[in-house]
């Protein structure tokens, strides 16, 4: 015979992921199993935080019950851990689909993770895995939620396997959860360790001291007692808080398994009042280069949480995580509002100013900036081109990987090492640093020993389009406009244009030029002999106004733009520029045509692309190399 809550109760199968994720959270022989209580316990914490943000228009959802706690109560004798709030809570689909699908992108970036790893247990604790976590300590779990303002409480049933149940709340369960959300653990029994009081408590302050509601712990016959600080962590004072307190608070409000890299912790007193607990990551957050660019600065006014999505510092330091609680926003603030809403613009303004200040302290410690840089550098720079006002602060703070190699350098390390005369801070942008180092644009900065900055960030190629300096140097693309290296005296004496006598008797630059111009046609913008060379025969640079070449690239790949037409630079001394200035003198005007080809093909090879008629290439190659090796032969 089946009772009414039998014929009910359906069965649900788990997305395929949360399945996979299940069999690994199954069979864990993860050390710190312990974290589930962290997960549970956050959960909790966002339930309560979101039914204060709901209450604020519907005051009624707190009715008769407004203090929120989270309650943790062990049971040796059903070996049971049961973790309860009075939050929002859940209704049957809600329970379905937080709970039966991978919504969380932590989540989703540790299963894309996974695929790869050969053992994913070591990944757990990089990025936590949420609710699911639970399994890797209880067998069953039974969750009886019931959902703010709602009649009905649901029950969702798993023993971590393939499905999960929804059945509705039996009377008794319904009437301990009158509102918010019971999760039931039964332990698995090699993890009873985790009904002992004290252990569940040692866990809480590790892990969950700063959670700003009470957590209570109700042992066996004794009243329930609060076993966290339960003041919000920011509220508090830096000297009550150790470096341990900030990096789990970092942890908890990031989401994050890493140590901070930065902590910035201050009240601001003024024309407006606020706290704010930020931290800069120390490894790359995954979600860095989404679209969407979102920040993770969650904003609270007076203590009740309004939304992560407040736009409180520019989309360049959207690595930053933390809090912002204000006292003077109206509670009632809708997100919509705060987008226009002028004492948000002013804080915004305040906490960009108080980040980069604190980058630059951090930038005093040099490996540490390094690292940090290593993380979020590239996203900082895009303040490069977004923050007009605080660009020289960005391009001050930014690291370059240089032709000088030892690590990542600053503008100032650069401007210090200038060689005599030098009066430009030169780069070269490119897909790869050994691309780029293998570039015959490098040969006469190399030939004298000035440092040059190597590129490689898709955003480089946008914020070097702009005209920048650094102490009253200008930045100068090596692969655009002309360069003049002459006042800077050579290193390698070999390698100059003093090295004159290489050059044969009675050929004219000028002839040779306009003779290569004419066989390429409409293929270059000018021909011209190149500062820049010093062992390759050419290569491609951008005309002095306009695109950089590799910016050039770029938008033709997106925009299918033909762009601009560069400009070849020839090495007037190089033997194969002399070949063919003999072959023109002579009046050979195919071998003429066939060189002046091959030159531009090869400029074009070295700078990563594929010439545009790779037969007609290798024909003239071939044609070349038969006629050359024949005559020799
Ligand atoms: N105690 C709870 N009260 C209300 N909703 C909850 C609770 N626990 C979990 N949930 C819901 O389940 C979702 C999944 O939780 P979790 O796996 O920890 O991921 P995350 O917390 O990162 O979203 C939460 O986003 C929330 O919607
Ligand atoms: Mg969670």
């Amino acid at each position: 015979m089946s009772t009414e809550a039998d014929t009910m109760t359906q069965s649900h199968p788990f997305q395929a992921e949360v399945a996979e994720l299940l069999r690994l959270m199954v069979s864990a022989v993860y050390s710190e199993t312990e974290i589930f209580l962290r997960e549970l316990i956050s959960n909790a914490s966002d339930a309560c935080d979101r039914l204060r943000y709901e209450a604020i228009a519907k005051p009624d959802l707190l009715a008769g019950d407004s203090d929120l706690v989270i309650r943790i109560v062990p049971d040796k004798d059903a070996g049971t851990l049961t973790v309860a709030d009075n939050g929002i809570g859940m209704d049957r689909q809600e329970l379905i689909d937080n709970l039966g699908t991978v919504a969380r992108s932590g989540t989703r970036a540790f299963m894309s993770r996974l695929a790869e790893a050969k053992d994913g247990t070591g990944l757990i604790g990089q990025f936590g895995v949420g609710f699911y976590a639970a399994f890797m300590v209880a067998d069953r779990i039974e969750v009886t939620s019931r959902r703010a303002g709602a009649a009905e409480p649901w029950v969702w049933r798993s023993s971590g396997t393939v499905d999960f149940e929804i059945a509705p709340a039996s009377e008794a369960q319904g009437a301990r959860v009158a509102r918010g959300t019971e999760i039931v653990l039964h332990l698995k029994p090699d993890h009873k360790q985790y009904l002992e009081p004290h252990e569940i408590e040692r866990i809480v302050r590790t892990y969950s001291d700063h959670i700003q509601f009470p957590i209570e712990l109700k042992a066996a016959d004794a009243e329930p007692r609060r076993i966290n600080a339960a003041s919000a962590l920011w509220q508090r004072a830096k000297s009550e808080l150790t470096a341990e307190d900030y990096k789990q608070a970092y942890r908890s409000l990031a989401g994050a398994f890493d140590e901070p890299a930065m902590t910035l912790h201050y009240r601001a007193e003024g024309r407006q009042s606020y706290a704010v607990l930020l931290f800069a990551p120390s490894t790359q957050p995954f979600d860095l280069f989404d679209p969407a660019r979102k920040g993770h600065v969650k904003l609270y006014v007076r203590r009740v949480y309004i939304t992560d999505d407040a736009a409180l510092l520019p989309p360049y330091l959207r690595f930053m995580r933390g809090v912002v609680d204000s006292e003077d926003l109206p509670l009632n603030i809708s997100r919509e509002m705060l987008q226009n809403n002028p004492q948000v613009a002013q804080m915004r303004k305040a906490l960009t100013g108080r980040v980069l200040g604190e980058l630059e302290t951090l930038a005093k410690d040099e490996a540490a900036f390094a690292k940090a840089w290593e993380a979020f550098g590239r996203v900082l720079k895009e303040g490069l081109y977004e923050d007009h006002e605080r660009r020289d602060q960005v391009l001050a703070l930014t690291r370059f990987t240089t032709t000088k190699g030892e690590g990542v350098r600053s503008l100032a390390q650069y401007i210090a090492d200038l060689k005599p005369n030098q009066t430009e801070i030169y780069y070269l942008v490119g897909e790869s640093v050994d691309r780029l180092k293998a570039n015959p644009k490098l040969e006469a900065a190399r030939a004298r020993g000035i440092e040059v900055l190597l590129l490689t960030d898709p955003v480089d190629a946008f914020w070097t389009a702009l005209p920048l300096g650094f102490q009253g140097k200008p930045l100068k693309s090596l692969s655009q406009g002309a360069v003049d290296f002459s006042l800077v005296p050579v290193v390698d004496e070999s390698k100059g244009p003093e090295a004159e006598d290489a050059k044969p008797e009675g050929v004219d630059d000028a002839t040779v030029i306009a003779a290569v111009k004419t066989a390429l046609g409409e293929q270059v913008s000018d021909v011209r002999a190149s500062q820049r060379l010093t062992d390759s025969a050419a290569c491609l640079v951008a005309g002095g106004h306009g695109p950089d070449r590799e910016l050039e690239r770029l938008l033709a790949r997106h925009q299918g733009s033909a762009g601009t037409k560069p400009i070849l630079e020839l090495n007037m001394r190089h033997p194969l520029v002399q070949i063919l200035a003999k072959a023109q003198t002579q009046g050979r005007a195919d071998d003429v045509g066939d060189l002046s080809a091959l030159l531009f093909d090869q400029a074009l090879i070295l700078d990563g692309e594929v010439p545009p008629d790779p037969s007609g290439f290798a024909a003239r190659l071939n044609r070349l190399v038969v006629r050359g090796l024949a005559a020799a032969g």
